[in-house]
């Protein structure tokens, strides 16, 4: 008997190392083109999903929230929080793990970090949003809020939809220096603004990515002409929302799944009954989404359970050509399927024999 875990007992990990070793092997901006895609596949495949809000513990700092769904052949969870406190002492406002298991057994087929992979999905959606809104021959993208999210959101947008002009604004200069820097080096053409009304001029696409656990106003009546396409990504939880209600009075409002962003988005602010459409009827055709180059068209995004089944997914195929995972223990698997004590016991008895051979005889004290 060994204490070495089976075959069976194995669950592929992908660590924080191997998911950015896996990214660079791939290529950014081809992992965004590929998540895109992924994420919009499974948009049109909507009905097979089981659905449900996600499930959020609040407290004063911050949210921890559960994002579960399955398409009936696999599952997957997400756990993540969302603490706008947090960059003040270092750490990430938005971190995130999930899990992609087979329904047939159960089993957990991967496990994987999710703070990058959340980030390049939270831009694959916005870039599919965009793509099936964004009025004709757009080019400039206005990114307000220049924190974690924002370089694969402005690159996800020129990758995806060819948004290679960037307008940026950020009330924390430093952290608008280091988007532009890296934006920059990854070729777009970016520009700083010092208000985030120089920044939306003449944008057709505004993206709003900013973090404070209140409602506040990012975008104001004015700043909003008509035939922009904005997305409100960072509004996503109970009282903390982006922009001014009559933006969305204005505005053709799309959204996700309309339980969860009734209560998360945007749309907390309007009557409950308010009309939306929901994006994945958009990209199966069934109901217009861009109707004329005048109209405001909003995707209220809080970030759907779907599209991290659809990261993970993604990243799972992935590993057949990337060696970027190593395997982990985390599946009892007993001789006898029904003797999980017996293999407690054995693994005592073997622990114990172990421990006598390995350690030093008495009069070697
Ligand atoms: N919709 C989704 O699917 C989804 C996914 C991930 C994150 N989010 C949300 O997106 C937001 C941003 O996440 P992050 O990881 O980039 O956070 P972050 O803390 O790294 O960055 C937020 C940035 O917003 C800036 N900011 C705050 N108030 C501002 C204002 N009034 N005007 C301009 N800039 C302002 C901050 O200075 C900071 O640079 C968070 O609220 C997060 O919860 C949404």
């Amino acid at each position: 008997m060994t204490l070495m875990p089976s075959n069976k007992a194995l669950v592929p990990f992908v660590s924080v190392a191997n998911m950015m070793k896996l990214i660079h092997q791939i290529g950014i901006s081809e992992c965004l083109v590929q998540l895109t895609e992924a994420v919009e596949t499974d948009f049109r495949r909507w009905p097979e999903f089981d659905k449900t809000p996600r499930v959020a513990s609040h407290s004063r700092n911050g949210v921890i929230e559960l994002m579960p769904t399955s398409d009936g052949v696999q599952y997957a969870f997400k756990y993540v929080n969302g603490h706008p406190i947090n960059t003040r002492a270092g750490l990430q406002t938005v971190s995130a793990f999930g899990l992609l298991s087979d329904v047939a057994t159960g089993y957990p087929l991967m496990l994987s970090e999710m703070t990058l992979l959340t980030a390049l999905r939270t831009a694959a959606t916005s870039a599919v949003a965009t793509r099936a809104l964004m009025p004709h021959g757009a080019r400039t993208h206005a990114m307000i809020g220049n924190g974690a999210q924002s370089e694969f959101q402005a690159l996800a947008q020129s990758a995806v939809n060819g948004l290679d002009i960037v307008r940026l604004y950020d009330i924390d200069a430093t952290a608008m220096q280091r988007c532009a820097r890296n934006l920059r080096a990854a070729g777009l053409k970016v520009l700083e603004w010092p208000s985030p009304q120089d920044a939306v001029l003449g944008s057709e696409i505004i993206t709003t990515c900013t973090a404070d656990k209140q409602y506040a106003t990012i975008l104001t009546d004015n700043m909003v002409g008509a035939g922009v396409h904005v997305n409100a990504i960072g509004g996503d939880c109970p009282g903390k929302t982006e922009l001014h209600r009559d933006i969305l009075m204005r505005s053709d409002i799309f959204v996700e799944y309309p339980e969860q962003t009734r209560i998360e988005g945007e749309i907390q602010q309007l009557d409950a009954d308010h009309p939306v459409t929901e994006l994945w009827q958009v990209l199966r055709g069934e109901v217009p989404g861009r109707r004329d180059e005048r109209q405001i068209t909003l995707f209220d995004g809080v970030g759907f359970a779907t599209e991290d089944f659809s990261a993970l997914r993604w990243l799972y195929g992935a590993l057949r050509e990337h060696d970027c995972y190593e395997m982990l223990d985390i599946i009892a698997d007993p001789d006898e399927p029904r003797d999980l004590y017996g293999m407690l016991m054995r693994a005592g008895v073997q622990s114990d024999r172990q421990q006598a051979a390995n350690l030093p005889s008495s009069t070697e004290q």
